[in-house]
């Protein structure tokens, strides 16, 4: 409650006396503060700083916006794995090839704890030690009035997790910082628990112990599949997350092109833990706030969140590298839901490789129809996940449905008009493929 209360002030404070990002003291990260991770070199020992090291999975998303309802990581990504099985299955790994015992913690939510329970505690007897503590849960507020807006503890639509970047309170409040630090623990690395590409890796950890870094984050090149994350940039000599929301209107598309700002922040983050505990000490971390505005019926409600990279300017010495793209591999979407689950990765020991019998070098273009949006549709709509080793591009719009063991290679668009419904049958086969109107083949 004190720390919800001290985010609604400082959120009132800021309306009352905005104070805007200055466009011109954004600049891009100097040679110091930004690292190429080819140029990071492989430790010749690497159990000394894994015995150091915990990993800590964001799970308390809601995922609305593929219209989830419990943990997206509880989705399954091949044969009754998800993707929570699959990062236990990649700590479990680390822990036995290194006989070292990184524990692994899961920050849920009350949507998301229920589905984490269920998958982790499974592994009770494994070689990898799992923690879970809830994150913070905050009411939303009326705009105009700002009175929260539950009349209930428990209506579940007006609580909402505030951000990732309540992963520091949380973190200190559930007692698993001081748990962590009295095991010795020293780094904390923390990523999305939907980004399989986020995995262990000795070289970035190498480079925050060889600079004494407290908190580093990974950032990697924009394509022009990507729509838009936040910079990480130097403002006035210091390394910051900048979110779109923060930039002046009129420097938005400069913002979003990559022109300038060439990558973008994967949420891969390696923290000191000693750090976060003095940091906490002082108080509450000041990140900065994101205004979510949630239109109903009746009024508009605000959420307050904020946003765990942020919190770079609390931290002494902080670094930034750019990863090659494999280290972020979201899913937003169904579309990228659709990817992950493909043929174009095999499984092995949990992490996801590329199929290296495609055709083509980089991952096929994938966009979903809008009817695709929601995972229950998704699951509707596709009987199996087609066979998509050798696609380039997929490209569905209006009411389309894919039969059992379908086979899409090379540039596939299938585009079913207005009121009518296409479906692809148990089996078929198509290459280079252009279908419209409605068909039933
Ligand atoms: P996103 O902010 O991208 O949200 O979270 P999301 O839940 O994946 O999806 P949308 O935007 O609601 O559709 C990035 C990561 O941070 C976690 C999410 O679970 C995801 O792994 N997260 C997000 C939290 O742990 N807590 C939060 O309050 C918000």
């Amino acid at each position: 409650m004190k720390s919800f209360l001290k985010l609604l002030s400082r959120y009132l404070d800021q309306k009352s006396c905005p104070q805007a990002l200055d466009w011109d003291n954004i600049q891009g990260l100097s040679t110091d503060q930004l690292a190429l991770y080819e140029n990071l070199y492989a430790p010749a020992s690497v159990e000394k700083s894994l015995k150091k090291l915990a990993v800590l999975k964001l799970n308390g998303g809601l995922g609305s916006t593929m219209g989830i309802h419990g943990a997206k990581s509880a989705l399954e990504v091949t044969k009754g794995i998800t993707f929570l099985d699959m990062t236990i299955q990649q700590i479990r790994h680390v822990n036995l090839s290194y006989n070292v015992d990184v524990p692994l913690i899961f920050m849920t939510s009350s949507n998301t704890y229920d589905d984490t329970l269920r998958i982790t505690k499974k592994y009770t007897n494994q070689p990898v030690r799992i923690t879970l503590f809830n994150q913070s849960r905050y009411p939303q507020v009326t705009e105009g009035t700002y009175h929260p807006c539950p009349k209930s503890a428990d209506d579940p639509r007006m609580w909402y997790p505030p951000g990732h970047g309540d992963l520091f309170t949380a973190l200190n409040h559930s007692g698993v910082l001081d748990s962590l630090l009295s095991d010795g623990k020293e780094y904390l690395f923390v990523s999305n628990s939907d980004n399989l590409g986020a995995t262990i890796d000795p070289k970035i950890l190498q480079h925050m112990i060889d600079n004494n870094s407290e908190f580093v984050i990974e950032v990697t090149d924009k394509t022009t599949k990507d729509d838009i994350g936040g910079a990480i940039v130097n403002y006035e000599g210091t390394v910051r997350l900048v979110e779109l929301d923060q930039v002046p209107p009129e420097h938005a598309e400069d913002f979003k092109s990559a022109k300038q700002f060439k990558s973008f922040n994967t949420n891969n983050l390696w923290i000191d833990l000693k750090a976060i505990k003095r940091a906490m000490s002082i108080g509450e971390l000041e990140l900065d706030i994101i205004e979510k505005i949630i239109p109903t019926d009746n009024d508009r409600r605000i959420q307050l969140e904020t946003a765990a990279a942020s919190a770079v300017k609390h931290f002494d010495r902080p670094k930034v590298i750019n990863v090659p793209r494999e280290r972020f591999l979201p899913v937003k979407t169904c579309s990228d839901l659709l990817l992950i689950k493909s043929d174009v990765y095999q499984v092995k020991n949990g992490h996801l490789v590329p199929n290296y019998n495609r055709t083509f070098q980089s991952t096929p273009a994938i966009k979903l129809s809008e009817q695709f949006r929601n995972i229950d549709d998704f699951q509707r709509r596709f009987k199996t996940v087609p066979n998509i080793a050798d696609l380039d591009l997929l490209t569905v719009t209006g009411d389309v449905y894919f039969g059992r063991s379908v086979t899409l290679r090379g540039t596939i668009i299938i585009a079913a008009s207005e009121g009518k419904r296409i479906d692809i049958p148990d089996g078929c086969v198509l290459e280079n493929t252009l279908l419209t109107g409605s068909l039933d083949m």
